[in-house]
Order: structure tokens, then sequence, then C-alpha cells
């Protein structure tokens, strides 16, 4: 018997009533109506669309509206071409002011809520620098605020009225070197964490994932009632809470394992920073863990499945509570490979599970306290010269959890020097063909709580008008760049990197490209991911950030100070140069190549790679048929080749003879080219109703994580559930069919 899965879904007519027999006509695949993960339909709707460039081209082209268009080759006009300006931008920039404005902002506490006067002076030094728009947007949000923060470790006496013996009482706040200047300090808490004073035994819960749960379960450790440790690492922190709780877990305590750092760890004989590149053995990695808003005052942490109370902790805390564990329940190491590697043994160390002895027990005390706060959003704008609007975006965010020199300052002391760039630029005469805007937002580190309301006011006009969203967060934290995008983005970026030399020593006459060698991540990281799941917009966030041979990166952690970065993680400043020149020349060709230089063979690429990842997940190949969404990118894939080529015989038109640069038909074919260039993003965008948006493709994370595309496709595999990936594409059917629609009518 065949082992495939198949279930029948609805026909299209009882799905949408307007969708119907055009459909079938237009099917190209020939999917059969049985499996059809979710974004077979996006594939496939892109296929139609772009289907056999000769006709379909035409058609596409006549679907465009006809007005005439006012198409000047301004900056060839006015003598300000291409490589003046991308001149401009390398020569511009430089590390002097670099160091200058990350000494600015790290100099004072500036946390989601605490930004306005940081705000006030990067618009007045953009003004300065001559960008000729700029505003200041604020909005309201809750702030939780430590107020009391207890983590220790106790010994229950027998005569229950006696107070407990103190055992240990974590530090809780990292011991910095006495030349740092920084006077930040900031407490070590969770963001969107809840208010809790819980005390019990406790047990080793290794990275605090579902399977970790899984495992103590099999092996039959009662985890209701106790306070989890968990290492950070694998998924997001807010998700380990999550999980924790919907186990009866009713605390979770957060700690950096060394084990993290490879190589570059003190049992590996490297000194800790500052003596040396190893992570300090009292540094604490703070962070959010609710996604958004941080509105979550208040609930009952010891309701089961609800949020629990949290908190960071550094290894130097740790390790008396974990070897306190010692003798006590399973080892680690018996629970499977994922268990292994722990990196405190040579602290004493043994990674028992535990639970602890009945008298043993952690309290765990945090209080928060949650108020309104403002924040600011600065924008600044240089309007483009084309009769339609379009806009490219370039952002960083302000707010830091600590001084934040590298997290998020570098890449807010790039943003200085791109916008300075591009203002050098436009006081020289030169014009965008479209428009960029800069931003800097504040709340990111509350989960986007700056871009996530601008975006969704903006949505409409966002998904008509915005080319790409380009961010940095760190731009110099270390000597490996990466990218994270949307496939469509690949050539501008890899174009930009080419241009640029490589700030490793020695590296003369190597570009970054060269040195970094041009594989790019999954998108996501920071203010990004607002744009490119409510709005459907190509992102990219760039940088330099740690490579294995690098010091660790004191990332959210008190250490992350302008003293971290100019000894250790940037001395001389050209790791956050060269963040700063790849992004202003990304941002020049998205806003200055008449025909996009976005490619739809590369998300072809992109696609066959996230599906062969997939595969490789399937425990057996025949559990579930993945030739239709197979199927679906081949065609995708030739039809991409197609309008591809289409596109660079157009742009070489443009640049061959210039007397076509006024032509009307070269015009409108070129407009209409970047329409669907631009429409591509959307549609792996899927909105259900009111819900929010998602992307199809890719998942929200972290900015240190890329995950694998398709979470929803691994999600129902790794649960078996085969009927998930269909039903969770249901209402995706409906939408196709009006996309098509949309297509064939016009
Ligand atoms: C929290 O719980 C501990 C242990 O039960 C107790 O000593 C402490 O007073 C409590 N703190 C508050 C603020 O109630
Ligand atoms: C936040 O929560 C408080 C208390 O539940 C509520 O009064 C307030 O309206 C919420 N604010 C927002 C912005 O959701
Ligand atoms: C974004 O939306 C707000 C609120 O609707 C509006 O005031 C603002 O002008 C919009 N921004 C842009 C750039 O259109
Ligand atoms: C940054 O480091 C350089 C080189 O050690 C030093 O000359 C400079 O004074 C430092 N900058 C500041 C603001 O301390
Ligand atoms: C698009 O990408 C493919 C694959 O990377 C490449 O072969 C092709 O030349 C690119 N097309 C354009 C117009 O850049
Ligand atoms: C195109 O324009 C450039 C700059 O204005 C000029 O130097 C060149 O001679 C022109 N080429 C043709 C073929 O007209
Ligand atoms: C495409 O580029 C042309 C030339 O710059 C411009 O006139 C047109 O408005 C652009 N369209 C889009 C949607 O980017
Ligand atoms: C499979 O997923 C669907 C949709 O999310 C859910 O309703 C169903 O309970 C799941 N089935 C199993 C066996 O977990
Ligand atoms: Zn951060």
């Amino acid at each position: 018997m065949a082992k495939t899965r198949s279930i029948d879904v609805p026909s299209p007519a009882s799905v949408s009533n307007t969708g119907g027999p055009r459909i079938a006509s237009l099917h190209i695949c020939r999917v059969q109506t049985r499996i059809r993960p979710l974004v077979v339909l996006a594939v496939l709707s892109f296929c139609l669309m772009i289907l056999q460039p000769g006709q379909g081209m035409l058609c596409l082209l006549r679907l465009q509206s006809q007005k005439s268009c006012l198409f000047v080759p301004h900056t060839i006009e006015k003598g300000f071409d291409f490589a003046r300006l991308e001149n401009l931008l390398q020569v511009v920039p430089s590390a002097v002011e670099l160091e200058e404005w990350s000494l600015y902002y790290t100099s004072q506490a500036h946390f989601a809520g605490q930004g306005k006067d940081q705000g006030i002076w990067t618009k007045h030094k953009w003004e300065e620098f001559g960008i000729p728009e700029t505003e200041m947007v604020s909005y309201k949000v809750f702030v939780g605020n430590p107020v009391r923060q207890r983590l220790a470790l106790l010994k229950l006496l027998d005569d229950v009225e006696l107070a407990p013996e103190l055992l240990y009482d974590a530090v809780l706040i990292e011991d910095m070197p006495e030349d740092d200047t920084s006077r930040v300090r900031t407490p070590a808490y969770h963001s969107g964490s809840f208010t809790g004073n819980v005390t019990g035994q406790f047990i080793y819960a290794n990275f605090g994932l579902s399977q970790d749960y899984d495992d103590l379960e099999k092996a039959k450790v009662d985890l209701k009632g106790k306070i989890a440790v968990v290492k950070y690492g694998e998924v997001f922190r807010g998700d380990k809470m999550h999980t924790a709780a919907a186990r009866g877990i009713i605390g979770i305590v957060l700690y950096t394992d060394p084990q993290q750092d490879g190589e570059l760890t003190e049992a590996h004989g490297y000194k800790p920073y500052p003596d040396g590149p190893a992570r300090p053995s009292t540094y604490i990695e703070r962070g959010a863990v609710e996604h958004f808003g941080g509105n979550s005052s208040g609930s009952n942490p010891s309701v089961d499945g609800e949020s629990i109370p949290s908190i960071p902790v550094s290894y130097n805390d740790i390790i008396p509570i974990l070897t306190a564990l010692n003798g006590n329940g399973p080892r680690a190491e018996d629970m499977g490979e994922r268990w292994c590697g722990g990196g405190l043994s040579h602290k004493g160390v043994e990674y028992h599970i535990g639970p602890s002895p009945p008298r043993i027990v952690l309290n765990l005390e945090n209080q928060m306290e949650y108020v309104s706060k403002e924040i600011y959003d600065v924008f600044g704008k240089i309007r483009g010269s084309t009769s339609e609007e379009e806009v490219v975006i370039l952002g960083n965010h302000r707010d830091a959890w600590t001084a934040g020199a590298g997290d998020p300052n570098s890449g807010s002391a790039a943003l200085m020097e791109v916008v300075r760039s591009f203002a050098v630029a436009y006081k020289a005469g030169w014009r965008p063909r479209r428009t960029i805007m800069f931003v800097s937002w504040e709340g990111e580190e509350l989960g986007q709580a700056g871009s996530e309301p601008w975006v969704v006011e903006n949505q409409s006009w966002l998904s008509k008008v915005a080319v790409g969203y380009l961010n940095v967060v760190v731009a110099g934290a270390g000597q490996k760049f990466h990218a994270k995008a949307t496939p469509l983005l690949r050539q501008i970026i890899h174009e930009a990197a080419r241009a640029v030399q490589s700030p490793v020593l020695n590296s003369k006459g190597v570009t970054i490209l060269d040195q970094w060698g041009g594989e790019i991540g999954t998108p996501g990281g920071g203010d990004a991911i607002q744009f490119l799941q409510k709005a459907c917009i190509s992102t990219v966030d760039i940088g330099f950030s740690p490579g294995p041979v690098d010091p660790t990166f004191p990332y959210h952690s008190n250490f992350d100070t302008f003293s971290w970065i100019n000894s250790t993680g940037d001395p001389g400043w050209n790791y956050h140069l060269a963040t700063t020149k790849v992004w202003s020349i990304m941002a020049a060709h998205l806003v200055e190549d008449p025909v996009l230089k976005f490619n739809a063979t590369d998300y072809a690429t992109g696609l066959t790679s996230y599906v062969e990842f997939a595969k490789k997940k399937l425990a057996d190949p025949s559990d579930f048929d993945l030739s239709p969404l197979e199927c679906a990118i081949a065609e995708f894939r030739s039809t991409a080749i197609l309008f591809d080529s289409y596109a660079s015989s157009l742009s070489a038109l443009v640049l061959k003879e210039n007397s076509s640069w006024g032509h009307k038909d070269i015009a409108r074919k070129i407009r209409a080219l970047n329409k669907t260039y631009m429409s591509i993003e959307s549609r792996f965008c899927y909105q259900e109703g009111e819900h929010e948006s998602e992307h199809v493709l890719f998942r929200e994370s972290p900015w240190y994580q890329s995950p694998p595309a398709l979470p929803r496709l691994l999600e129902s595999f790794e649960s078996k559930n085969w009927s998930q990936a269909i039903f969770s594409s249901f209402p995706s059917v409906a939408w196709n069919y009006e996309l098509v629609d949309e297509t064939a009518g016009g």
C-alpha cells in the first residue's frame, strides 16, 4: 500500500465563487489537488503571472496603466552619473566620524522610552548634513521596568518556622573592567517577562526545547512545579519561556553556557575580555521574551500554559546552582547527543538533570512595573524624481539594552555616515531617481515597537511604493560579513559587496564579496521583520558579526560598550566603515538603476534550496510527496530565466542608446517590469481576513539567527501532521484564485 498521504482539498468553486473555471486551464504543473503544501500555491501563482514572456509579458505589460511617463534620466542629464555617486559613497564616510557617533550614542542609557533626546539629536544632525526633509514620529508603548530581581539558592530547614539558609545569592550584574568609561549599568532582567516570586526544586533542562522536555518526561523526571535552568541558544528566548510554562515549569533561569563559544573559551586557555577574546564569566544576555509590545503586565505565573517569571544570569552565577545538582537525577550526557557539550565541566559542573534534593530550592523573584512611555522614530527623506512614487528605505534601531556599542549603535553610527554621504551628494547636485528614506527606530528591543505601528499604519502605501528595506543592526562587531535577505535582493547585495574593499587586514585588492563568499541567509533581523511580514517587502540585513575565531560579542550585556568596540570589537572602525559603504551602495542601486536589479531566477534557486532542506527533514521520503512543489518551482525557474533575460535586454537597451531614454514605449516597458519585480515578494505573502499577513517562506527570527525557510512545512514534518500543511494552505487557495483573476482579467 502506498504510504503517501493524500487528502482531498475542496474544489476551487467551493472555496471561492470568483475563481472557478479560468484556473483549470491555466494550471501549468498539473498538480493533483491532493497534497499541496502552503507554498505550492504561492509559487504557482507567480508561475502563472510571468508565464510565457512572449505572450504573458505582453499581457502583463498591457495591464499597466498607460499614463504618459516623465521618464527623465536626471542623474546623467545633470552630469551626476552613477559612478560619481558611488565614488562619493565610498570616500565620504570616515572612521573618525564613526567613532564620534558611537561615542555619542553609547554615552548614556537609551533603552526604549529613554530615546527622545537622542532622537532629537539625530534629527538635528541629519538636517545639519543637508537632508531636505526630516520628521520625528512618536508612539506610546508599555515598557517593563525592572523593580526587583533575585535568584537565590536556598536550603530549607527542618523547622519550617525558620528562614531558609542562603547558600548562594546570584550577583546579577557584570563585573566591568576598571578602565571602561561606560556608566550604563542595566540590571539583569527580560523585557516582557512576568512578575512572580516562585520558590521550588529545580532541574537542568538543556536548551529548553520541546524535545528536551520530551526527553525529560521519558526519563521520568517530574517537571511540575519545578524551576528550570536552561541554556541560551537554538531558539528565541521567548519560546523557551512559553515552552517551559506549557510543561508546568513555574520559573525559568536562562544562562549563557561557554559551550556556545566553541574554541574561544577559558577552558581552552583563552583569557576573558578585557585580557583576551573569551566571554567574561559575568556576561549576562538580557532581551525580550515576548514578541511584541511588551504590555504583559500581571499575569498569574502559577497557571499552567501561561507565562512564567524568567531571569537571565551569567555562567558565574549558574555554577553554584548547577553544582548543587551534581549526583541528583540522570546525567545530561545519558539523555542523548543533544545534551552533551556543556562548557562548565572544568568548573565542577557535572550537568546532572536533578531535580534538586527536596530541601535545596531556588527562589526566583522577578518584579516588573509596566509603565506607559513614548518612543521616537526619526525619518529623513530625499524625494525622488520619478513620476510615480517609489521608495527605498534604510533603517537601524537606536534603542539599546545597555550602552549598545555593537547592538545597535554600530549600526546607528553607520547610518549617520550613510545619511551624511547621501547628503553630500545631494548638496553637490545629485537628485535621486526614487525616493530614499532613512529611519532611526526606537523600541526594537521591545519587539520592534517602533517600526511595527509605523509599518501597519502605512502598510497599503508601503506595499505600493516600497522597493526594498535595507536594515543594519550590528555594523561591526566581528570579521564575518553576513547578509540575511530575500533571494530577490541577491544581485544587489553582491554588486555592493563587490564594490567595497575588504576591511580584513592585509587584504588589498580583495573585496568584501571575495572574502565573504556571497552566501545569503534567510531574511529577518530587527525591524526588517516588520517590513517582510507585515508589508511583504523585500528586505536585507547586513553587517559584520563575530566569526568562529573572533572575540565573543557581548550581545545585550553591559560589556557592549564603546571601549569594547574601540579595543576589541572593531579597533580602527574599519568594519563599521565597510558596512556603511555596502549599505549606501546597495541603496544607490535600488534608488538609481532604471531597471531594478532584482533577479527572479535567484528566487527560484532559493526556493529549490529551501525545499531540498525540507526534504532532508523527512524521516522517510515517501511520507510526503514534495514533487508538486518541485514541479512548480521548476516552472517558476524557467519563466524566471526568461523574465530576467528580458529585463537585462531592456537594461542594456537603456544603457546603450541614450536616445531611447525618452522613448515612451521603452519607458512603459521598464515601468511594467519594475512593477512586476516589486510584486514578486508579495506573492509569497498571505493574509487571512483580519489576521496579520505572513510570509509563507520565512519566519520571524531574532537578529542573530537565520532559521530555515518553509517554517510551517518543517513543523508539520516534525510533528508528522500531514494534514496540517494542507489545511493551513486552504485559505491561500481562495487568495490564489483572486490573484489569477486579477492577472487574467486585466
Ligand atoms: C519572595 O519569596 C521569598 C521566598 O519565599 C520571600 O522570602 C520574599 O519575601 C518574597 N518577596 C516578596 C517581595 O514578597
Ligand atoms: C496594557 O495593559 C494594560 C493593563 O492590562 C491596559 O490597561 C492597557 O490598555 C494596555 N495598553 C496597550 C497599549 O495595549
Ligand atoms: C504613515 O502613516 C501616518 C498615519 O496614517 C501618516 O501620518 C504618515 O504621513 C504616513 N507616512 C508616510 C511616509 O506616508
Ligand atoms: C579609541 O582607541 C584609540 C586607540 O587605542 C585611542 O587612541 C582613542 O583615544 C580611543 N578613543 C576614545 C574615545 O577613547
Ligand atoms: C539572475 O541570476 C542568475 C542566477 O544567479 C544569473 O545567471 C543571471 O545572469 C541573473 N540575471 C540578471 C539579469 O542579472
Ligand atoms: C550618451 O550620453 C553620454 C552622456 O551624455 C554621451 O557622452 C554619449 O556620447 C551618448 N551616446 C550616444 C550614443 O549618444
Ligand atoms: C521603473 O523604473 C522606471 C525608470 O526609473 C520608472 O519610471 C518606473 O516608475 C519604475 N517603476 C517601478 C514600479 O519601480
Ligand atoms: C494537525 O494540525 C491540525 C491543524 O493545525 C490540528 O488541528 C490537528 O489537531 C493536528 N493533528 C495532530 C494529530 O496533531
Ligand atoms: Zn538587540
